[in-house]
């Protein structure tokens, strides 16, 4: 594997850097406390290219691999993790249309994702009973003349509010289990679409998570992304990168948790020594470190793979599993650090240790992370 940047991953992770900082930093505590969706930023994501990086540059995506995209997605959680789980499902959504679409559904939408004409894009696959096991999913496309009406209830849909394109997946065969499910491309606001409830949460104030009513919504047989039938197929094959992503989400806000924390122990002094130089503090910080760069080279190994055009799946699980429950223990430990402090909201950790905990949770917890990884073993051992 190439450790080594090239100058156009370079170009990218500096692009976000700088953006991040000059404009994502100054408001992320503001917007986390008002519960602010960033849309003048997701606009500007879009001009930078960040919201379709993976995206071929004949759909207006910058075309840089999957080694910039998780890059970038680092820089952006750095500083702002609300900011990145939007960029994350729009280039998820965009690339999936990139790669499935007709040439008729890429012109229509995939621009506007990754242009941030449409704001952004939401994965509208789980339900309220059917999270981790999407196949159990209830919401149906009822067959009409020329196409489908959609009815049912769509859960924890990250942007689902707020997005111009949504994919969203029901069943067109009831009795074909997992092989009865369709994908269908809704625009934001169509009639029959509306949103249930906004969630509360524990963090990423700043990302809305809507439930979303299908109340016959009406779509034409142009709308069927990937097939009729295909539609499991499409969202596991997604949900492959997506874990790239949030694998990269959990780094980037580990480490400015881990840049925080050293900055404190830098400077704070206990029993007249600097605060590092405790060896129990100075031992927090060096493990964080070295889960921090472990986390990274899982994350950049199933980059790659998926960049050369290899299989991912289980490296993409590993990176997901790993960078996401280490990003939380380096969280938790940049909090400590930081003492009573660190538990106010005085202190940025505080904004980290909250938004870090969903990424275990979401587009596969640490659970079906290691079902996919443990099938994929013993799978191997046994032939
Ligand atoms: N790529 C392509 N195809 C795949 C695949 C993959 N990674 N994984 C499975 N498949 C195919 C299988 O080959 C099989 O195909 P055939 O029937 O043709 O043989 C089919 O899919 C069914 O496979 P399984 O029997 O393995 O399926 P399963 O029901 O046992 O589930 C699972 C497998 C990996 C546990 C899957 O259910 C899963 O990933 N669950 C977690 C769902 C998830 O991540 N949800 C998050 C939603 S998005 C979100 O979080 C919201 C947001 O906005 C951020």
């Amino acid at each position: 594997m190439q450790l080594e940047l090239t100058e156009e991953q370079r170009l990218i992770q500096r692009t976000a850097r700088e953006f991040a900082e000059r404009r994502l930093a100054p408001h992320a505590a503001a917007r986390d406390r008002d519960g602010q969706f960033p849309v003048e930023e997701l606009r500007e994501l879009g001009q930078l290219g960040l919201l379709g990086v993976n995206v071929p540059d004949e759909y207006g995506g910058a075309e840089a691999g999957v080694i910039a995209y998780a890059l970038a997605m680092q820089e952006l959680a750095r500083v702002d993790a609300s900011v990145a789980v939007a960029v994350s499902v729009t280039n998820m959504v965009a690339e999936l249309i990139a790669a499935v679409g007709t040439p008729a559904q890429r012109t229509a939408h995939v621009r506007r994702l990754v242009s941030g004409e449409a704001l952004c894009g939401a994965f509208a696959l789980s339900e309220p009973q059917a999270g981790s096991d999407p196949s159990a999913m209830r919401t149906l496309a009822e067959r009409v003349d020329g196409g489908y009406v959609l009815r049912g209830t769509k859960q924890w849909i990250t942007s689902g509010d707020r997005a111009g394109v949504l994919v969203v997946w029901a069943m067109t065969d009831v009795s074909a289990g997992h092989k009865g499910i369709t994908a269908f491309l809704v625009k934001g606001g169509a009639p029959g679409l509306t949103v249930g409830r906004l969630e509360e949460k524990m963090g990423l104030h700043g990302s809305s998570t809507a439930q979303l009513v299908l109340d016959g919504v009406a779509v034409t047989d142009d709308d069927v992304l990937g097939g009729v039938g295909g539609g499991f197929r499409l969202a596991m094959m997604a949900l492959d990168g997506g874990r790239i992503g949030i694998a990269s989400q959990a780094l980037g806000i580990a480490r400015g948790a881990l840049e925080a924390a050293c900055r404190y122990a830098s400077e704070r002094e206990q029993f007249g020594v600097t605060l590092w130089k405790h060896q129990a503090i100075g031992n927090m910080l060096a493990d964080a470190a070295t889960w921090l760069d472990a986390g990274y080279l899982l994350t950049m190994r199933a980059a790659a793979l998926k960049q050369s055009g290899q299989p991912f799946s289980d490296q993409a699980a590993m990176a997901k599993l790993y960078a996401t429950e280490k990003a939380g223990a380096i969280c938790d430990i940049a909090l400590q650090v930081h003492g009573g402090y660190g538990y106010t909201t005085d202190f940025p950790v505080e904004r980290a240790y909250r938004d870090v905990r969903v990424t275990r949770i979401y587009e596969g917890t640490s659970e079906i992370q290691r079902l996919v990884i443990a099938r994929s073993l013993l799978g191997r051992a046994s032939k």
